[in-house]
């Protein structure tokens, strides 16, 4: 691809300024551009401060304007080179008109699960490897202890006891590859001391259903409600109550956001002692909590039976595979053997990247910076609900990266997410998270799992409004709805 350079003073824009949108009107004006041939492929475009100072407009414009026509195809951006006119830019509509069982691109993306990438601390991480590299002896590069290196497993275990009060030995930390490897350590070593079920909240990744069924462990449904988990599930029901595990997500229920109450952690904790079951602790992401402290982990009331799992994906980016469990004595051989047997071992590098990141202290300030960011997010996000769509409510604690938005009554789930589709918004309904198998009479409202992480800064607000025309939408369809159902 030949690389020619186009200063916004050498880019020749038809923008037409009568136009009251003005990203409506950039937008097109640089499609005509390309269409037109006056931007060739390969033009490097001005970048987005530029464009926006020549143009007088705000910069988060034109920076939206180039994410809608990156999604599109026309542009390319390669990170650290700039933007560019793809090679083969979609064909102008018109020549070949989008048909209806072609999906619209999605653009902006709310679905739960990423945190912000954009937020990732480049600097500080390559800091962190650079020391790392430069410091690390050659043993460190060989084949090393299945459970991980031992820099890093004592910088965990002291960071998971001070801020999440976890009792945390280094010989019992165990580095995996993400929480989802973790899982599917747990889920193995528990098959072999003869756990043959693991209870599984009713709510949850029908992708972690999946790991632990995978190792040979049948599953069973935990109900969920306003206060997490239903313990009372895993002592009053027959088929539950010998499971030999429960998964929980006891700081900030996955998806549904509760918690879990200090009466039912003290049921769960006695439940495990009295039939000798493990708790598995998810605590993906636990220290963000934005109305008080967060709460401690539930492994630090009863570290004999819970095994804890925490990770790298929320806090730094889930591209890193990095995630830790901290395993009960009784389990930790057998964790050992299932890593040994599949040859599981983590980069060494990464791991003494996030050893320094942590021991230096960039670790507590990135995951400072994330709860600032989230936190913000999480307030616009109830702001906007509250101002343009108060007949949904935000439910969930103030935690975390994503929220439920409870519809009114009459709403369907999937209406609303093909409404937020056909503005190029990527949003995910509750039901899509249930257990399909054990929900009986305890199905939930229709309801929306929002992620706010996902978006970067810049492209926020404009998802935000999205969601909101996706929310009215639906309901000047029911409204209409309603009104033909009187007039009959
Ligand atoms: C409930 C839950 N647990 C754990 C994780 C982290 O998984 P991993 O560490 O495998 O990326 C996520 C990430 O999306 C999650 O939603």
């Amino acid at each position: 691809m030949s690389q020619t350079w186009a200063t916004s003073h050498g880019l020749d824009l038809h923008l037409d300024r009568s136009l009251t949108r003005v990203r409506a009107g950039l937008e097109s004006a640089v499609r005509e551009a390309i269409r037109s041939g006056r931007l060739g492929p390969g033009v490097r475009l001005p970048s987005s401060r530029v464009m926006a100072a020549d143009l007088h407009v705000a910069r988060n414009t034109v920076a939206e304007v180039y994410t809608q026509l990156v999604a599109e195809g026309w542009l390319t951006s390669r990170h650290g080179s700039g933007t560019f006119v793809a090679d083969r830019p979609e064909p102008a509509p018109g020549i070949r008109q989008r048909t209806h069982d072609t999906p619209p691109p999605l653009v902006h993306d709310l679905r739960a699960g990423r945190p912000d990438l954009s937020a990732f601390p480049r600097s500080a991480w390559a800091a962190s490897y650079r020391r790392a590299l430069s410091t690390a002896p050659g043993s460190t590069l060989g084949y090393t202890d299945p459970r991980g290196l031992p820099e890093l497993r004592t910088a965990l275990a002291d960071y998971l006891a001070r801020a999440r009060g976890v009792r945390a030995h280094p010989d019992r930390v165990v580095i995996c590859s993400g929480f989802a490897q973790g899982l599917d350590n747990l889920a193995h070593a528990l098959h072999t001391v003869g756990a043959g079920a693991i209870a599984v909240e009713a709510y949850s990744h029908q992708r972690y259903r999946a790991i632990v069924t995978a190792a040979g462990l049948r599953t069973g449904a935990v109900p969920v409600d306003e206060h997490g988990a239903d313990i009372r599930a895993l002592t009053g029901c027959a088929h539950l109550s010998d499971s030999g595990a429960a998964l929980l997500t006891p700081a900030h229920q996955f998806p549904t956001g509760a918690v879990l109450s200090p009466e039912r952690r003290r049921s769960a904790v006695a439940w495990a002692h009295r039939t000798g079951a493990v708790l598995v602790e998810d605590d993906y992401d636990g220290e963000f909590r934005y109305d008080r402290h967060p709460v401690g982990a539930l492994q630090g009331l009863a570290p004999d039976h819970v095994a804890y799992a925490g990770t790298a994906s929320k806090s730094l980016a889930p591209g890193l595979r990095l995630g830790w469990l901290v395993v009960p004595d009784r389990l930790l051989d057998r964790v050992i053997g299932v890593r040994e047997a599949s040859g599981q071992l983590v980069s060494a590098l990464d791991q003494l990247a996030l050893a320094d990141l942590i021991s230096s202290g960039g670790y507590d300030h990135q995951i400072r910076r994330g709860r600032l960011r989230y936190r913000w997010r999480r307030d616009a996000l109830s702001a906007t609900i509250a101002g343009h769509a108060p007949q949904v409510r935000v439910d969930g604690v103030a935690a975390g990266l994503h929220a439920v938005l409870r519809l009114p009554s009459g709403t369907e789930e999937r209406d609303v997410v093909a409404a937020a589709a056909r503005r190029h918004l990527s949003v995910e309904g509750l039901a899509g998270y249930a257990d399909p198998a054990g929900l009986g009479d305890r199905r939930q409202p229709p309801a929306l799992v929002v992620g706010y992480g996902t978006p970067a800064d810049h492209a926020f607000t404009a998802a935000l409004a999205r969601l909101v025309a996706a929310l009215e939408d639906c309901q000047r369809r029911r409204q209409g709805a309603r009104a033909l159902t009187r007039a009959c």
